[in-house]
């Protein structure tokens, strides 16, 4: 997707350096046209050397030497994409604050391309307010952040601040390249969690919101994909989606069944019903007729029917809320409905889940594990879509 683009890649001076080497590699590889600008500090940790070697041109670093008498804004005008991997808290900081003090940031502020930052810190810097600030403060502006992962940090500590994979920084890439790359998809999307009636006041439910299915609405959308909202919930839906109303699991069965066939994507992050109840009273049971005892049958799983049934140009994503062994338990999912892309995350874990405004998803693919660190719902929905495309693409 990618190819024939010029990609200014600016690499800053922390630890993850040496990353920007396979960052590098991965654009070439994809066609891109790669200029490689050093900062001062990111010399400290890698050789000019490597980078200039593996890139399209060699590495410039400097406003005041070279051919060219004003390179900032020759390079800030010739991208059509900045990516800064890794970008430290410094470089944040002094292009948040419009500061233009070494070629890296004069070619940002030098620039209309769209620009992508990767952060990669230590947890104390990266969770420090004023770093926070900073990204808001791009975020923004429109700048593309793609949040540092959890794992092992110089120094042997452990926690967030790694940089994010260079899948992950590929495809935001290609999603800042070309932000209409759904734009060809017609998308079914399930949100909420359904209603089982007992009588005509009670029923039973789950905890499900509707959150992540709206959200990965709203990223569609904005994507430039056609979409079809069958949703539990009463929320304002973001403009341009076709919503529908079920309420119970039969409902949503026959509402998504009626039309997936017309849909390429089918999303179910719907919470559906796994029983309910084996009949429901037409007048509301006085509670003296209420017995202690609720008898319960299982509701039909058109999940594993919409996976058994697949069309040749459909991808199906479905969702696992676990408590434990989260991974098996969705690649038992993912392999026992034929789906593409199983999102699974643990509902057990602090902020993530039913009802809250982040998540911390596993991407599961035949073959493929994704992850997504603690983001807003948003940020998962459009890392689903980054792997849904690559899904297609590899077909
Ligand atoms: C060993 C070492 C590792 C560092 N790693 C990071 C890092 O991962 N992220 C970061 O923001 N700063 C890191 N720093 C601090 C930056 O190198 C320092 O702020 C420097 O001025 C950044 O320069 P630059 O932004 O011009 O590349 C590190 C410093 C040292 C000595």
């Amino acid at each position: 997707m990618i190819s024939g683009k010029t990609v200014v890649l600016g690499v800053s001076g922390g630890i993850a350096a040496y990353k920007a080497v396979d960052i590098c590699r991965r654009l070439i590889e994809n066609g891109a046209h790669v200029v490689p600008i050093m900062t001062s500090g990111a010399k400290r940790f890698i050789g000019e050397v490597t980078l200039s070697a593996l890139a399209s041109e060699p590495v410039k670093s400097s406003l005041w030497e070279g051919d060219d008498p004003i390179p900032h804004t020759t390079l800030g005008q010739q991208a059509d994409l900045i990516l800064v991997a890794p970008a430290t808290a410094r470089l944040l900081g002094t292009y948040a604050a419009g500061i233009s003090n070494d070629l890296l940031t004069a070619t940002l502020l030098a620039s209309r391309a769209p620009v992508v930052v990767c952060p990669a810190m230590h947890t104390e810097m990266w969770e420090h307010p004023a770093v926070q600030d900073n990204i808001r403060t791009l975020q923004n502006r429109g700048v593309f952040v793609v949040a540092p992962e959890d794992g092992k940090l110089a120094g042997g500590d452990i926690g967030k601040g790694r940089l994010a994979s260079t899948q992950s920084i590929v495809s935001t890439v290609e999603r800042a390249l070309f932000p209409n790359d759904l734009e060809e998809l017609k998308i079914l999307i399930t949100a909420g969690g359904t209603r089982e009636p007992i009588d005509p006041v009670r029923f039973i439910t789950n905890r499900s919101s509707g959150k992540q299915g709206y959200a990965l609405a709203e990223a569609a959308v904005a994507r430039g994909a056609t979409v079809t909202l069958v949703t539990t919930v009463d929320r304002p839906a973001p403009t341009g989606v076709e919503v529908l109303y079920a309420e119970t699991a039969n409902d949503l069965r026959s509402v998504v069944m009626s039309c997936a066939e017309n849909h390429d994507v089918i999303i179910m992050a719907a919470a559906v019903a796994d029983f309910k109840p084996s009949s429901t009273a037409n007048r509301k049971l006085k509670k003296s007729a209420l017995s202690t005892n609720l008898e319960l049958e299982p509701t039909h799983d058109f999940l594993v029917d919409l996976g058994a049934g697949k069309l040749p140009h459909q991808t199906i994503v479905g969702f696992a809320a676990e408590t434990e062994e989260l991974e098996k338990n969705a690649i038992g999912k993912l392999k026992g409905k034929n789906l593409d892309l199983i999102v699974a995350n643990d509902v057990s874990a602090p902020n993530t889940g039913f009802a809250h405004d982040t998540n911390e998803v596993l991407l599961l693919s035949d073959g493929d594990k994704r992850e997504v660190p603690l983001s807003t719902k948003r940020v998962i929905a459009d890392s689903i879509f980054d792997v849904v495309l690559d899904l297609r693409k590899n077909k």
